[in-house]
């Protein structure tokens, strides 16, 4: 950690751009893209892989989470990465660990409702590793919406000189966003899952008929109707959540631009993607 810190130091000291990208590892086609887009605007690129246990509750995959870190490693350097920080536990926190960051609103609605306590070990370790790697522009995937707003807002709050870039999400041909967690997929999991893109886009397509003309919770209802109707013909799909927000304050949308949202379990595997609507880019604070 000291040396990742002394290269940072020294890097900012010849006024060198540091774009970073910090991952879970496991890394993929999203990561890759994240990855390209910090080399293209800047001039060193750091990615950090920590399985932070902050962000997992008690009865998550924090354990099975995947660690394939010498693949991980090779993918950086075949990506260009000019530094790889891959901390232990204890760089990044101590047993008296006594401060935690939360960024209180943005947390509480979608994701926020079932995993409780996840964003605030996001944001605690986003900031921690912000002090450490002192970038100039971090890459954060379009993908975990609600995860670039909570660091959107959390870096304005608190006044940090990093700009949040967000990334748009990377999918597969099928339309499935590229995810860690798809390799825990059945073989015949994997054949349904594009149904979650696909659903969402059909809700985004009835918001988009009509979302200038009509600002009524009824639409958003309708739309909420039409993509769980396409989720309820597969077989062991359950819904967590669906909903259709507003993509600044994720609180239940009304006018504007919207995003639609949804976390379902596939079996066992937990998969999140969502839909931006009547916005160019995503808005970061
Ligand atoms: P992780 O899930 O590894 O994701 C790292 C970054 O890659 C996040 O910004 C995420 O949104 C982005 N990403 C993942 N899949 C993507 C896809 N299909 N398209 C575009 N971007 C994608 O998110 C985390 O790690 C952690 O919570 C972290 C921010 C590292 C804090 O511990």
């Amino acid at each position: 950690m000291a040396a990742l810190r002394r290269l940072a130091i020294s890097w900012r000291a010849r006024k060198t751009s540091i774009g970073f990208v910090p991952t879970l590892g496991a890394l993929h086609e999203g990561h890759l893209e994240l990855i390209r887009r910090s080399r293209r605007e800047n001039r060193r690129t750091v990615v950090s892989v920590f399985v932070n246990p902050a962000q997992f509750g008690p009865r998550e995959d924090f354990k099975k989470y995947p660690r394939p870190f010498a693949r991980d490693a090779a993918l950086c350097r075949r990506a260009g990465v000019d530094a790889l920080f891959a901390p232990a536990s204890r760089d990044l926190y101590s047993s008296d660990d006594d401060t935690r960051v939360s960024v209180d609103r943005l947390s509480r609605p979608l994701c926020g409702g079932f995993r409780p306590g996840h964003f605030r070990g996001v944001a605690t370790v986003v900031a921690k590793l912000f002090n450490i790697v002192q970038p100039d522009r971090a890459y954060f995937g379009e993908k975990d919406f609600q995860q670039f707003r909570v660091v959107s807002r959390l870096v304005r709050d608190l006044h940090f000189p990093v700009r949040i870039v967000p990334v748009p999400t990377v999918r597969e041909p099928s339309g499935l966003a590229r995810s860690s967690r798809n390799r825990f997929l059945t073989a015949k999991e994997r054949t349904a899952a594009p149904v979650l893109a696909r659903a969402l886009r059909s809700a985004a397509q009835v918001l988009n008929s009509r979302r200038r003309r009509s600002r009524s919770p009824g639409l958003a209802a309708e739309a909420r109707r039409a993509a769980r109707k396409i989720l309820s013909g597969v077989p062991g799909l359950r819904v967590q959540y669906l909903e259709v927000a507003d993509p600044r304050t994720l609180r239940p949308w009304r006018s504007g631009p919207a995003l639609v949202a949804a976390a379902v379990f596939l079996g066992r595997t937990r998969l999140i993607d969502n839909v931006l609507l009547g916005a160019r880019r995503a808005p970061s604070d």
